[in-house]
């Protein structure tokens, strides 16, 4: 499919609306996905991004029905990750003489996954290209999200190619911001940032800052996953600032994984507590082991503060609690205020090692955390429902 975006510009990526899991099984995507590849026609021809290995040969056989490949001048590769470098090797099988635009580590990347000497021609911010009545301007853009992550900025249709970045894991075929169901595009938006780039917050500020600095006109942001930002294409940058600067709504969230439902009851009467010292929050309960992780740390990402709860089981924790604690680790969550809680029958020890893994994280533990005996009784249910309390109150 080819999709023009301006005189110049077209989409000729793939909407993959069967995807459901991606990065292996660590990203849940319920709306699908889109690579978004762009096919630039001035004087020169420009490929930036092509899409996931997958769809590489049906990739290639729609961009012949759409130019003849010969006529393409460079290859721009922001970004060597196989969802926007997977149809390479289909590609340059046709044209393997064309220059490879891309950074350093990408050329690295790159020449690591697919083992080719294909033409690469690295490029360093600042850099440009200029292809006719148009010109490229190259901006690395380091660890958002990998280390050959970059931008490309089309000057005369002022676009921000931006890949990965102000991406979402979101299938539409009406491709644009302003068309598509607001509140479906915010959560995917959103659900992005927090458990693809929530550790990279000081750079987005900083490179958002520094592209900012430049004084550009941007009339379009076009991202190599899910829509384009055609309509006010500042609020995503915006957004990105926002989420970038500790980010938290009026929101607590208690997770929590349960054998015989103890834990569970212990979080359903903290959740008591917090609701009757603070009406005004919203409360969120999940159980780890039936919910979706990637939705679950969104939901975190919005909290001020969170709880989490486990059984004790072979003096450790559930795995559905550990693996969380192991995401939560990972993403180097800010701003945020925690505490543990969990039942146990004997030896009792869920409470303190989710502290420890949660202070391993450097995330702010309001102890001490709460465990109870077996069932919760009234008192046990008393004790979570004052723990509650008390946790509000101490935000
Ligand atoms: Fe969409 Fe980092 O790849």
């Amino acid at each position: 499919m080819r999709f023009s975006i301006t005189n110049k510009v077209s989409w000729i990526g793939k909407i993959d609306w069967e995807l459901r899991r991606f990065h292996g099984d660590e990203y849940s995507t319920h709306r699908g996905s889109s690579y978004n590849s762009y096919l630039i026609e001035d004087e020169k021809t420009v490929l930036i991004d092509t899409v996931w290995a997958p769809f590489g040969r049906e990739y290639v056989d729609n961009l012949k029905k759409t130019i003849d490949l010969n006529k393409i001048d460079y290859v721009i590769a922001q970004h060597a990750e196989s969802d926007h470098s997977g149809a390479l090797p289909f590609l340059m099988k046709e044209i393997p003489s064309v220059p490879i635009y891309c950074t350093a580590a990408g050329a690295k990347i790159l020449k690591g996954h697919y083992h080719e000497n294909w033409n690469f021609i690295e490029y360093k911010t600042g850099d440009t290209l200029d292809i006719g009545s148009s010109q490229l301007v190259f901006v690395e853009a380091k660890m958002l999200h990998w280390p050959d992550s970059s931008f490309t900025y089309m000057t005369g249709d002022n676009i921000l190619f931006s890949n990965d970045a102000f991406g979402q894991h979101y299938a539409s075929e009406l491709m644009y911001n302003d068309l598509v169901d607001q509140a479906e595009l915010y959560q995917e938006a959103l659900k992005y940032y927090a458990n693809i780039l929530t550790p990279f917050s000081p750079l987005v500020t900083k490179k958002i800052q520094e592209v900012l600095s430049l004084n550009l006109p941007v009339n379009i942001i076009a991202p190599s996953h899910g829509i384009i930002w055609r309509d006010q294409p500042g609020q995503i940058i915006n957004k990105y600032l926002e989420w970038a600067d500790g980010y938290q709504e009026n929101q607590i969230t208690i997770i929590y994984d349960t054998m015989w439902n103890g834990t569970k009851r212990m979080a359903e009467a903290i959740a008591e507590g917090i609701k009757s010292a603070a009406p005004d929050i919203e409360i969120k309960l999940f159980n780890l082991a039936h919910s979706d992780k990637n939705d679950v740390i969104t939901e975190l990402f919005k909290s001020r503060a969170f709880l989490v709860g486990s059984s004790t089981i072979n003096r450790g924790i559930l795995s559905a609690a550990a693996g969380m604690l192991e995401m939560i680790a990972g993403l180097g969550f800010k701003n945020k205020k925690a505490a543990a809680f969990g039942s146990y029958g004997w030896s009792g020890e869920s409470t303190a090692i989710i502290q420890e893994r949660l202070k391993a994280a450097k995330i702010e533990v309001l102890e001490p955390g709460l465990k109870v005996i077996w069932n919760p009784d009234e008192d046990g249910k008393q004790k979570c429902f004052e723990f509650g309390r008390e946790f509000a109150g101490r935000l």
